[in-house]
């Protein structure tokens, strides 16, 4: 049944490094080399890079997501003590093909048909977005990938969120955004979007501004969120 806040949603847009991507898979996939480091290093180097966005745009000093997922990657290698220039180019390499969680390509197909505009909305680099979509064969599910460096400046700045109103010409409540990124979805609801705060972790609930409309466990739920099922 259709979810009250949701029954005039004209597009479907998603954050998407920790929502559509696993960002552990990299380390995961270099752990041959990382070995039992392999979780602490994934863990600080995702802490740190989203900790660089909201000071870097605090101290208005921008410079774009790679450059930050690399700042932020030579931090956790070097909590660690490790220091390997090979390593952390292949962590870099296997940044731009994450693997994409099983139910994306299923929910966003089901999203299109149903007549639902889909769109990624992130602080990646556009090079980086691209290359992760392709890689994660997601080209044919999505509309449009917009990233934060058409406006400079980061996540949950408001800016970042009114381009997807501006590029995809749908207000912000007919805007259903979806982010497993507790912060960002209150950012997304303080906002005007209508948000699914999508708790793929069990992690508890940030005492933030904005109130996502609901709550879901995985992707599958969001078309019949939408009455699509
Ligand atoms: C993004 C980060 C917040 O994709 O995960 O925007």
């Amino acid at each position: 049944m259709t979810h009250p806040a949701f029954q005039d949603i004209g597009a479907c847009v998603f954050d998407a490094y920790g929502t559509l991507f696993d960002v552990h898979s990299a380390a995961r996939r270099a752990s041959d080399a990382l070995g039992d480091k392999a979780a602490a290093v994934s863990a600080v180097w995702r802490d740190k890079q989203l900790q660089y966005t909201w000071l870097r745009s605090l101290m208005a000093a921008h410079a774009d997501f790679w450059q930050v997922t690399g700042e932020a990657l030579d931090f956790a290698l070097a909590a660690q003590g490790i220091e390997d220039a090979a390593l952390r180019a292949r962590l870099m390499e296997l940044y731009l093909s994450l693997e994409a969680y099983p139910d994306v390509v299923p929910a966003l197909t089901k999203l299109r048909a149903g007549g639902k505009q889909t769109a990624i909305l992130s602080n990646g680099a556009p090079e980086m977005l691209s290359a992760a979509v392709e890689s994660a064969g997601l080209d044919a599910v999505l509309d449009a990938s917009l990233s934060i460096e058409e406006v400079g400046i980061y996540k949950p700045d408001a800016r970042v969120y009114q381009l997807a109103v501006d590029r995809l010409g749908v207000e912000a409540r007919r805007i259903c955004f979806v982010s497993t990124n507790c912060w960002d979805a209150h950012g997304a609801a303080n906002f005007g979007f209508t948000v699914a705060w999508m708790n793929r972790f069990d992690q508890q609930d940030e005492r933030l501004p904005g109130a996502p409309a609901t709550v879901m466990q995985g992707l599958d739920e969001l078309p019949g969120l939408l009455g699509l099922d």
